[in-house]
């Protein structure tokens, strides 16, 4: 419709930049996602047959296929963070390929991985999942109410702080409602307007600010916003001709690209961006500079390296260490909207 016409006239000299990342985003998704996915409400999905602990401090989900040397990578990171001797419980969800094949070599990495800081589980789908129900339907909420839960995906690493940076945030943003849940990335990017595909600049002063585009690259939902989340998606899912659009959102383009090519089932995060949207919620990003570091980082595996071509931030460093500011952080963090522009909480004044 008109606003996507208008979005793509507003650059085109950025098409270029746009079809590379279309080439990278659709080869992301059929990497990580081998086929079409099911439909997500059949019920071997939803009942998944798994006992929880629920005496967990932190639940670590990580979701893995057939990248058995990035789940090594990403254990490894894992391992060496900083839990401060709490009880973590590490959940390694193996899908299955369209035809029902394991990975052999990745179900038998996770499987030898020595977990010293608490329980580990590997669970071996019993039937290809697919992406959106590897993330939708992994976190079966315990009934322990302030159990933190962290899921990745397996091309990730973590920072050693990464936990103490979650316990911190989660403390802060406790009662503040607006908020979904909060992502280790370091850098958002700009959905709309002239930026659009830039990264989201807030000044340094703030360590955190909040932008109703999620982050994948290591979420942390909020336990009770999640719920809220799944029931309404589930709910809303069912009807086949409702689909998640938001107006002026590049996100929005490429669903509706991926929807033509039959893919639009793969990307979980519209659904996301279209509840954060709708309901007026928001995703804590932190905001440490300089270089946007980060708790997470992605490595862009072999053959899928069009990120940086594409326009899309790179990866900033690692946070390696813990600063006494982050103990500390204000309970009131700018709004950035999706075109960047920052709408300053303190004052409510729109900043640049
Ligand atoms: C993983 O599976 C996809 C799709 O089935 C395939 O294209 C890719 O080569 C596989 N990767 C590895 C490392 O086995
Ligand atoms: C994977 O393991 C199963 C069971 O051990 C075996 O039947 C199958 O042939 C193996 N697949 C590959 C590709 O090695
Ligand atoms: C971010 O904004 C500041 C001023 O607000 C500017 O000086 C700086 O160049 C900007 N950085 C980038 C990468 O655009
Ligand atoms: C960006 O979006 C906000 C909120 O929709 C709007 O108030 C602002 O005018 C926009 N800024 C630009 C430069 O388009």
């Amino acid at each position: 419709m008109g606003l996507i016409r208008k979005l793509k006239l507003s650059w085109l000299p950025s098409s270029i930049l746009l079809g590379m990342f279309l080439c990278w985003y659709m080869l992301h998704l059929i990497h990580n996602t081998p086929g079409r996915d099911p439909d997500p409400h059949i019920d071997e999905l939803k009942n998944f047959p798994v006992l929880f602990d629920s005496s967990a401090q932190l639940r670590i989900i990580v979701l893995t296929y057939n990248r058995s040397k990035s789940l090594k990578r990403l254990f490894d990171s894992l391992l060496m963070a900083d839990y401060q001797g709490e009880r973590i419980v590490l959940d390694i969800w193996v899908d299955r390929s369209i035809n029902g094949e394991v990975h052999n070599e990745t179900v038998q990495v996770a499987n030898e991985l020595q977990f010293v800081h608490g329980e580990k589980n590997v669970y071996v789908r019993g039937q290809h999942a697919g992406i959106v129900n590897q993330w939708l339907r992994t976190w079966k909420f315990s009934d322990n109410p302030t159990e933190i839960c962290i899921i990745l995906e397996d091309d990730l690493t973590v920072s050693p702080v990464f936990y103490r940076w979650l316990k911190s945030v989660h403390t802060t943003y406790k009662d503040d409602d607006r908020i979904s849940g909060f992502t280790l990335q370091g850098v958002g990017s700009i959905y709309s307007g002239p930026s659009a595909l830039e990264n989201v600049n807030v000044s340094k002063k703030h360590l955190t600010y909040l932008y109703s585009m999620p982050g994948s690259w290591g979420f942390s939902p909020k336990l009770d916003q999640w719920k809220e989340f799944i029931t309404w998606w589930e709910k809303t899912s069912l009807d086949k001709s409702f689909h998640p659009l938001v107006p002026n959102n590049l996100a929005t383009v490429w669903y509706s690209e991926n929807r033509r090519q039959g893919n639009a089932q793969n990307i979980w995060t519209m659904w996301f961006i279209y509840f954060n949207w709708k309901f007026h919620k928001y995703v804590l990003y932190p905001n440490i500079q300089p270089k946007n570091q980060g708790f997470s980082n992605n490595w862009q595996e072999p053959g899928l390296n069009h990120y940086g071509h594409a326009g899309l931030p790179p990866t900033g460093p690692l946070v390696v260490k813990w600063l006494p500011e982050f103990d500390k952080l204000s309970p009131l963090p700018p709004i950035v909207f999706t075109n960047g522009t920052i709408l300053n909480e303190l004052n409510r004044k729109i900043t640049v």
